[in-house]
């Protein structure tokens, strides 16, 4: 197989998913780590294993689990991805999109990227929510892009405007929702770094310079590839700890399951809220 995700591998992955929806989702969503219980509640599920799906990139993190689930949430029906799959576990960035490649196959049009981060943001606490405005492209800057490699014309253009990854409508509607449930969110730049390192004094110092907020190991690859495709992204960072004023980033992965636990509850609230208000 060749180095970068192709036609081949991303039509044989969705006629595998294709052949045992019993409906068409119209929204995806990818959970985080600690957050794969918002899956929970989707009723009468189909359940696909990762692992069952051909050329699928499979995630083996702790925390999460490897399975699409599909099925209706708030009168939508949604397709819900728990248990992505990072670039640390040492996929080729190309293949971190076929997930969001087979969503657009099947014609999904709106993606919600959630993912556990880091506050770099001094106002930010463990157990806040960030609505992600924008994204630093580090990796991609480095060379690491999803869509390096050949073009995949039936997808996008080979050059593809990213000056407003994440969709403004979407943004929008999710204040407003929080907003009339009375739940505080902020609204930052994220950026994805490769880890699985945490970052070290230096890291964080350089990265409240170029104006980052939370830091995290995930969504912008998948962000990239979604917009590249046309889809419309919220992306929802949730803040499982503290980078401290002074740069310095004590986490474990531990504390970013345990806080991803706990704020669970309140992420699903405005997803489920947003789902009810999506046209
Ligand atoms: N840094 C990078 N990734 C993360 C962090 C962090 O502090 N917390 C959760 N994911």
């Amino acid at each position: 197989m060749s180095e970068y995700i192709g036609y081949h591998e991303i039509d044989a992955a969705t006629d595998a998913v294709r052949a045992r929806l019993t409906i068409i989702p119209e929204v995806a969503l990818i959970l985080g780590s600690g957050l794969g219980e918002l899956a929970e509640s989707i009723q009468d599920p189909t359940i696909i294993p990762t692992r069952e799906i051909p050329f699928w990139p499979v995630s083996t993190v702790p925390g999460h689990k490897g399975r699409l689930v599909i099925g209706e949430l708030e009168g939508k029906k949604v397709l819900v991805l728990q248990g992505r799959t990072h670039y640390y576990e040492g996929h080729n960035i190309s293949k971190i999109g076929l997930p969001i490649r087979v969503m657009q196959r099947l014609g999904i049009k709106t993606l919600i990227l959630t993912n556990a981060s880091g506050g770099l943001n001094n106002d930010f606490y463990p157990g806040d929510l960030m609505i992600i405005k924008d994204h630093l492209a580090l990796l991609p800057m480095a060379g690491e892009n999803p869509l390096r490699g050949p073009n995949l014309d039936e997808f996008g253009p080979r050059f593809p405007d990213m000056s407003a990854v994440y969709s403004p409508k979407l943004i929008a509607l999710t204040e407003q929702v929080a907003a009339e449930m009375g739940i505080a969110m902020h609204k930052g730049v994220y950026v994805c770094l490769s880890g699985p390192t945490f970052e070290t004094p230096a890291d964080c110092r350089f990265l409240k310079m170029i104006g980052v907020d939370a830091v995290g190991m995930s969504t912008v690859p998948e962000a990239i590839v979604a917009r590249h495709g046309g889809m419309d992204i919220l992306g929802i960072a949730t803040i499982t700890n503290k980078i401290d004023p002074d740069g310095t980033n004590k986490a474990s992965h531990q504390e970013v399951l345990e806080v991803g636990d706990q704020l669970a509850p309140k992420l699903m609230r405005v997803i489920r809220g947003v789902l009810r208000k999506l046209a």
